[in-house]
């Protein structure tokens, strides 16, 4: 592991993901017990991965590009140097750590605190209640012990299993959400919401005990979107990543969108990790409604699948397409529904442990 990681780190000074990581195929993936001594592998493993990391960097450019995260070099010249200045302050992560709860959490990106907090300090620690932050660790304790609330503010829209969601209208809940969004982003690395947050609704996703309400992550949605976004950002802490709550949220953020007689689509965009939760969520719940609809013995099509689903006829075809259902006839792209296929692709999320948000227990709005 330590090799890629050192091999990775010299070209990502290159690369816009400043989470110094990256996604790696299985052919690249050395299994515990297959592993030699680092001396013995490095000269040769590091020539043979360097044709390979080139093309990974090249496509991810190309990727950035195409969906605007490199911006092309500006008229003005004074724009320019701004926007120069403010990459490169915001290039290296400047709180290393915070302490929430319980947990003990490394950082990954920049985010703007105010610089008494921020100041490349070791790091912060922040109520999990309330998200006030404090660089003091003695001033945490005392808050901590006497903070009034035990969970987000809010209303209370959903309740199951332990799993709790509150709903925030931004405006009213100003304080709580502008230190939600300075904490989200020191996980995301291109969002740009953290103090204006009067246009947007919040909703909170938190493990109950006896002690309260955890707060797990969250999502933002506009209260009015041009664009037709369902989702502006979506962030489960570190701790409580891979057990389905960013699908769950997701699942939320349609359920939400279907209520209100509409369909919706996440902020662009989409982070390496936001996408992969939101393409098995799109290809698992579509591959459901086709299986549905061809055991009725109806001819799906995608506008049904839009009605039934509340995602985009867009998103559909773009999923559809990946999942290989979609075929070009004269020129248009139209399904291709190949029940072999379906059946194929719906083995693969056999046995996965999900954590369904349970729409009955929703109560919006
Ligand atoms: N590696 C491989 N697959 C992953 C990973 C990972 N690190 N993380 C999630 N996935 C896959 C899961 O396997 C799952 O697919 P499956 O059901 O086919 O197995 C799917 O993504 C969803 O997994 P969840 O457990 O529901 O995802 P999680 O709770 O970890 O949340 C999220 C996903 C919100 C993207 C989280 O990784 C996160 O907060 N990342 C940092 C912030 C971020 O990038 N947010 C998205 C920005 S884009 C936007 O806001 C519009
Ligand atoms: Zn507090």
């Amino acid at each position: 592991m330590f090799i890629f990681a050192t091999v990775k780190y010299s070209f990502n000074a290159f690369v816009v993901d400043k989470r110094l990581d990256e996604w790696i195929g299985a052919d690249r993936f050395i299994a515990p017990e297959q592993r030699v001594s680092i001396e013995n592998l490095q000269g040769p493993l590091l020539s043979s991965m360097e044709g390979a990391e080139r093309t990974v960097t090249r496509n991810l450019r190309r990727q950035f590009e195409e969906s605007g995260r490199i911006r092309k070099p500006h008229d003005d010249p004074f724009l320019e140097s701004l926007e120069k200045e403010h990459e490169e302050a915001t290039k290296v992560k400047n709180i290393q750590k915070i302490e929430l709860g319980s947990f003990e959490i490394d950082c990954w990106y920049f985010s703007p605190y105010p610089d008494e907090y921020a100041n490349f300090v070791d790091r912060l620690y922040i109520c999990e209640w309330c998200l006030k932050y404090m660089s003091d660790r003695t001033l945490y304790h005392r808050h901590y012990a006497s903070c009034p609330y035990t969970g987000p503010p809010g209303r209370l829209i959903y309740l199951h299993n332990q799993l709790a969601v509150f709903e925030m209208d931004g405006e009213q809940h100003k304080l709580y959400c502008q230190n939600l969004s300075l904490m989200a982003k020191l996980f995301l690395d291109h969002k740009a919401l953290y103090y204006d947050v009067g246009p947007f609704m919040f909703y909170a996703l938190c493990e109950l005990d006896d002690r309260g309400c955890h707060l797990a992550g969250y999502f933002s949605k506009e209260k009015v979107s041009a664009d037709d976004y369902n989702l502006a950002c979506i962030m489960i802490l570190p701790p409580h990543q891979r057990k389905g709550y960013g699908r769950f949220l997701i699942q939320l953020s349609y359920e939400l969108t279907r209520r209100e007689g509409k369909t919706g689509s996440p902020e662009k965009p989409l982070s390496d990790l936001g996408l992969v939760s939101y393409r098995s969520f799109w290809s698992h719940t579509l591959l459901a409604h086709l299986k549905e609809i061809l055991a009725a013995r109806r001819i799906p099509t995608v506008e049904e699948l839009s009605r039934r689903t509340a995602f985009t006829p867009q998103d559909i075809r773009d999923t559809l397409q990946h999942l290989g259902l979609m075929r070009l006839y004269r020129g248009e792209q139209v399904l291709n529904i190949n029940t072999k296929a379906i059946e194929q692709h719906w083995r693969e999320y056999n046995g996965k442990r999900m954590t369904v948000m349970e729409a009955d227990c929703l109560e919006w709005p």
